[in-house]
């Protein structure tokens, strides 16, 4: 069942599952951005709960990330080497200074890339670029860029796949996403007679991961870094407080998930899931993106954002890697 009585059904009457009790990460290293709060932090604290041995807390507020730290140390009783790390998606130095440190790493088994905002009225990063769009989607992907060599070199250390999950959501269904017949589509996104009404342009930044999880895929060999986006589901969490009518809160109260539960659901996504490559999860199993998605409209669109977004990190952030932001990544 589609739309929003689906979407009600689904909500109501799906409960998300915790890792199986025998899945062991010991031994792993776990990157999870924006895991100072809300379902990051609660996927955090599943994977160190299932002896996860380093966690690596990507945040844009340190002492959030510390009390989040402290926080998962003390529910889980664990021995985790847990680091903190500052990430902010709104500058490119930050990603640029987070890129040097991933690199130092020995290896990286898991990225989860799940920092996020749902801005509801129009704003802009210091870039120019509207809010979502920055954060969202620029942000994310130029992490998920600067994460890949760092990924492979683990992947073929091991001589088995690692994984990397881009958070979406299934909102990317709900949207007329008008501006992908611009010139240049992330540019018109700019423009704030764009930027729609309530969560049209949350949803349509994405709508802009489900399109580049799956070009991003497309250039990578499943056998080295099984790449996936995940609808967590509706919940609880501080993603809503940017919402002033009180009409989210009685949804919540009917139809949201806790925290927990969405957690439950990128850990899924992360860790289970092994034939998943370049594919949406929702719900936990493998079901398709949007018929947008799938149109031959949809993969147009899908090659012209990966080159609009390379190109507009090639401007705007030159000291990004360049063989990451390179067309041919695998
Ligand atoms: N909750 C839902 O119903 C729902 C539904 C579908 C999809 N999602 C997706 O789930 C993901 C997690 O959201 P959530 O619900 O857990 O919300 P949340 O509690 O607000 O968590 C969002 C995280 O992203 C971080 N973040 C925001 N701006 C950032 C920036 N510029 N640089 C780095 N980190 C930044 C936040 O940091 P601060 O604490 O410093 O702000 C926070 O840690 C998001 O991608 C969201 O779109 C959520």
């Amino acid at each position: 069942m589609g739309g929003f009585l689906g979407f009600c059904y689904r909500q109501l009457t799906f409960k998300p599952k915790s890792l199986p009790t025998t899945i062991s990460l010991e031994g792993k290293t776990a990157l999870i951005t924006g895991a100072n709060s809300g379902l990051g932090l609660e996927a955090a604290r599943e994977l160190v709960a299932h002896k996860l041995s380093r966690l690596i807390i990507a945040v844009r507020d340190v002492s959030k990330g510390e009390a989040a730290k402290k926080s998962i140390l003390e529910s889980t009783k664990s021995t985790c080497e847990i680091e903190v790390w500052p990430l902010d998606y709104d500058f490119y130095d930050s990603i640029i200074e987070f890129q040097k440190r991933i690199e130092g790493l020995d290896r990286l088994d898991y990225a989860l890339l799940n920092a996020g905002v749902k801005m509801m009225h129009y704003s802009t990063s210091p870039l120019g670029h509207e809010t979502n769009v920055q954060i969202n989607h620029l942000g994310t992907s130029a992490v998920s860029l600067v994460v890949l060599p760092t990924l492979k070199r683990t992947a073929q250390k091991l001589n088995s796949p690692v994984r990397l999950t881009i958070v979406s959501s299934e909102g990317h269904f709900w949207i007329p996403f008008k501006e992908r017949t611009a010139d240049n589509i992330l540019k018109r996104m700019n423009d704030q007679e764009t930027f729609g009404t309530q969560m049209q342009r949350y949803y349509t930044t994405k709508l802009l991961n489900v399109l580049w999880t799956r070009e991003l895929s497309s250039k990578v060999p499943a056998g080295t870094i099984i790449i996936n986006t995940v609808n967590p589901g509706f919940c609880y969490s501080g993603l809503h407080r940017h919402e002033s009518s009180g009409i989210i809160k009685i949804f919540l109260w009917m139809f949201g998930w806790s925290s927990a539960e969405g957690g439950y659901c990128l850990t899924n996504a992360l860790i289970q899931q092994e034939n998943s490559h370049g594919k949406y999860l929702s719900e936990q199993r493998q079901t398709p993106p949007s018929p947008f998605v799938l149109s031959s409209e949809g993969q147009d669109v899908q090659q012209k954002v990966w080159r609009e977004t390379i190109a507009l990190l090639k401007e705007e952030a030159p000291g990004l890697d360049s063989s990451a932001v390179s067309p041919n990544i695998a």
